[in-house]
């Protein structure tokens, strides 16, 4: 067996299951999960209707780089989205079967194990996917925390020099899960000087970039950040998705988009893991990056949600909505996992505890003391949620 797996940390959802081994929670009070981040809105028709009308086209394998269509479709959302100058659809994009897949992949092209000891810089609290790529590509993750006095931006500045010499990938992520922080273009230019100077890849995940609040300000991304500070996409790749944006986490759609030169490795990668993407979802995934009339009615499901959920928590938790994403990420009165195990005996409600998405550095773990909770389910399940949330932190 490869022995790096056995650096691999158990994943937050079976941590919670043990916690909650042998609570019996009322019976008589439906269970409401706010723990796990997977949308439950409804995929729209269109979408499905896609995929069942190219169900000919299993009979023939699908290129790794993807069709013409799916890859144009993609260039030109991302033109649009994020005011790029141009884009190469032939060099500069490529779908992948969801975003976890391919940040799992990216470290696996990108970490030369032979040079040195590698390092992967990742947020604190994170995706717990960076990690595992980075330790199975023999390199060392190191996380830098993002605290809510920083106003939940990496602090880089905890990060030695002689770490940074070592550094090869960096994983971003904004919208942030769990905090929902969106990165401005200052904190953008922080990080391309960093890359530029110790010369390491930046993994930008965006798949959160979609939900947002305010129609009028959308999330900056990373190329756009580049192309702002006339940067160009030197070794920067963004990774985003369909499964928040369109409501399809069955579909396992994505893309990955930036520098060529980093792209036509990666591809050069998943032709060998065999990354190529079913070709039906491939035109299901073209209608639906060409169509934005379900992302902006999906954006108002959630941030009518949020408008009436939000309130309602805060009556109990210390809590903002975010910038966008959909978490809201709460501090709690009394430890996380404790929180988490007495609300779940007492009131049938399933939160996540900020530790268990979050390791120790530079003397503490930012996730304790937070929770985080989905607001996927419809709005008076959250709600409900949120009035069980309030009464039992009456009782504290
Ligand atoms: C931060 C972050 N990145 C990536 C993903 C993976 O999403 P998908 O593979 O569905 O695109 C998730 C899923 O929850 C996530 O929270």
């Amino acid at each position: 067996m490869n022995p790096r797996l056995q650096s691999l940390q158990s994943y937050p959802f079976e941590k919670l299951r043990k916690l909650f081994d042998g609570s019996k929670p009322d019976p008589a009070r439906r269970h409401i999960s706010l723990g796990i981040g997977e949308p439950r809105h409804p995929t729209p028709e269109f979408i499905r209707r896609a995929l069942s009308d190219n169900l000919e086209k299993l009979s023939a394998y699908p290129p790794t780089a993807g069709s013409d269509t799916l890859r144009q479709a993609i260039a030109a959302w991302l033109t649009q989205r994020y005011a790029l100058p141009a884009i190469d659809w032939k060099t500069e994009v490529l779908p992948v079967n969801g975003s976890r897949e391919a940040l799992f992949a990216f470290a696996q092209t990108i970490v030369n194990p032979s040079k040195g000891l590698p390092v992967v810089v990742c947020p604190n609290p994170f995706y717990q996917i960076y990690e595992g790529a980075a330790l199975l590509a023999g390199a060392q993750p190191y996380y830098v925390n993002t605290t809510v006095e920083k106003g939940f931006c990496a602090d880089y500045s905890q990060v030695p020099e002689e770490v940074w010499r070592r550094t090869q990938l960096l994983y971003v992520c904004s919208p942030g899960n769990p905090t929902g922080k969106v990165l401005g273009l200052a904190e953008w230019r922080e990080i391309f000087a960093l890359a530029d100077r110790h010369g390491f890849v930046i993994a930008s995940d965006e798949c959160y970039s979609e939900i947002y609040f305010d129609e009028a300000s959308p999330p900056l991304g990373a190329l756009q950040a580049a192309a702002r500070s006339g940067r160009g996409f030197d070794r920067l790749v963004v990774f985003s998705s369909l499964s928040k944006r369109s409501n399809a986490p069955g579909l396992r759609s994505g893309f990955v988009a930036g520098d060529a030169a980093v792209l036509k490795a990666f591809l050069l990668y998943r032709t060998y893991h065999g990354g190529a993407m079913n070709p039906a979802v491939q035109e299901a995934s073209a209608v639906a990056w060409k169509d934005e009339t379900h992302v902006r009615e999906n954006r108002k499901k959630y941030a009518e949600k949020f408008d009436r959920v939000t309130p309602v928590m805060q009556q109990a938790l210390e809590v903002q909505r975010p910038d966008a994403g959909f978490y809201l990420w709460a501090r709690t009165p009394i430890a996380d996992v404790e929180f988490a195990r007495r609300l779940y005996a007492a009131q049938n409600v399933t939160v996540l505890p900020g530790s268990f998405l979050a390791r120790d550095s530079a003397g503490i773990n930012p996730g304790n003391g937070f929770v985080r909770m989905a607001l996927v389910a419809e709005t008076e399940e959250c709600l409900e949620a949120a009035r069980r949330i309030v009464e039992f932190a009456k009782h504290l």
